[in-house]
């Protein structure tokens, strides 16, 4: 709390990030040791955001991209870099803004077809998308794919098509409850404290369960409900479909 409240303090002047050479390669190891796991070595890549372009929606200013990596953004996977110092956090900031110099994010496909791919394969059976009323329209068992591409890299999402299970977001693991009668409840967890589980099951049932009653709780983190299209979707194809859904941005 202390730190974002001397932040907010702080970005009423300008930011100036540290860009010596030395900034930028304690930098680069802060990054490689908290960030590259989910953001790929160049940003490009790994279950978080894009980094590697020249405006980043959530951080559009030098001020805003420090205070997204510190405090992180609340309700989603991008946690905030707490352990790290003030001056930690422009360092990783000034690190992240070399991205966009290096790489920018080529995705061959086109998303007007893609849109078609979407269609024809049943991805709205279990994915919401907004329609031109901003109504979400689509089934309920997978995440809402609305502002997908603002979330996601082209890598992710390549990889979220054709090998699901590989990094499954974390309200989406499969998660098997064994009751003490011998039942089981299947489905993804909604929500869990010491007491009391809340699955909600594929087919869209909510069960909440005292844990007094479980005799085992079972989190399959290397498996996904979502089918794998490798070889069902291929060639251009799926570049059409990646280059629909990196098109996907809720307007905010
Ligand atoms: C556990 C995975 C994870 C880790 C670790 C992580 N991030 Fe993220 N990050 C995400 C996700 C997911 C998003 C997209 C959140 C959203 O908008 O839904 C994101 C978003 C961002 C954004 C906003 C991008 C935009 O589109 O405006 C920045 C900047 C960012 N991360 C930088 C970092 C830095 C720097 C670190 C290391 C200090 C880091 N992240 C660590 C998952 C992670
Ligand atoms: C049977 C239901 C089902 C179908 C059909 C399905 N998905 Fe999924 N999808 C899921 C579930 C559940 C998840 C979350 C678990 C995971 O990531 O594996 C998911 C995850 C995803 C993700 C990753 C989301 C994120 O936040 O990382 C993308 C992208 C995606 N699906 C796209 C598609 C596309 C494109 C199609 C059609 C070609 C499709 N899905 C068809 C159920 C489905």
């Amino acid at each position: 709390m202390f730190a974002a409240f001397v932040l907010v303090a702080a970005e009423k002047e300008e930011l100036k990030l540290p860009d010596s050479p030395a900034d930028l390669e304690r930098g680069k190891a802060l990054y490689d040791g908290s960030c590259q796991l989910c953001h790929g070595p160049r940003g490009d890549g790994g279950k978080g955001a894009n980094l590697a372009q020249a405006k980043l929606p959530r951080a559009a200013t030098d001020a805003d991209l420090a205070r997204v990596i510190e405090v992180g953004i609340p309700g989603t996977e991008m946690p905030g870099a707490w352990h790290m110092t003030r001056r930690e956090v422009t360092q990783v900031a000034a690190y992240v803004k070399t991205f966009a110099r290096v790489t920018a994010e080529k995705i061959p496909g086109n998303a007007v077809s893609g849109k078609r791919i979407y269609e024809k394969n049943g991805c709205a059976s279990c994915h919401t998308l907004l329609d031109s009323d901003g109504v979400r329209v689509g089934g309920l068992m997978g995440p809402d794919l609305s502002n997908i591409g603002a979330r996601r890299s082209a890598a992710h999402l390549r990889e979220s098509i054709l090998e699901p299970a590989k990094s499954v977001p974390d309200d989406f693991v499969d998660t098997t409850v064994e009751l003490k009668s011998g039942r089981k409840v299947t489905g993804k967890r909604l929500n869990e404290d010491t007491f009391v589980i809340i699955i909600n099951d594929y087919a869209g049932r909510n069960h909440v369960i005292s844990k007094n009653d479980a005799r085992d709780i079972a989190k399959a983190r290397d498996k996904s409900p979502m089918p794998s299209y490798t070889g069902k979707i291929t060639g251009s194809d799926l570049d059409d479909l990646i280059a629909f859904l990196a098109s996907l941005r809720e307007a905010r």
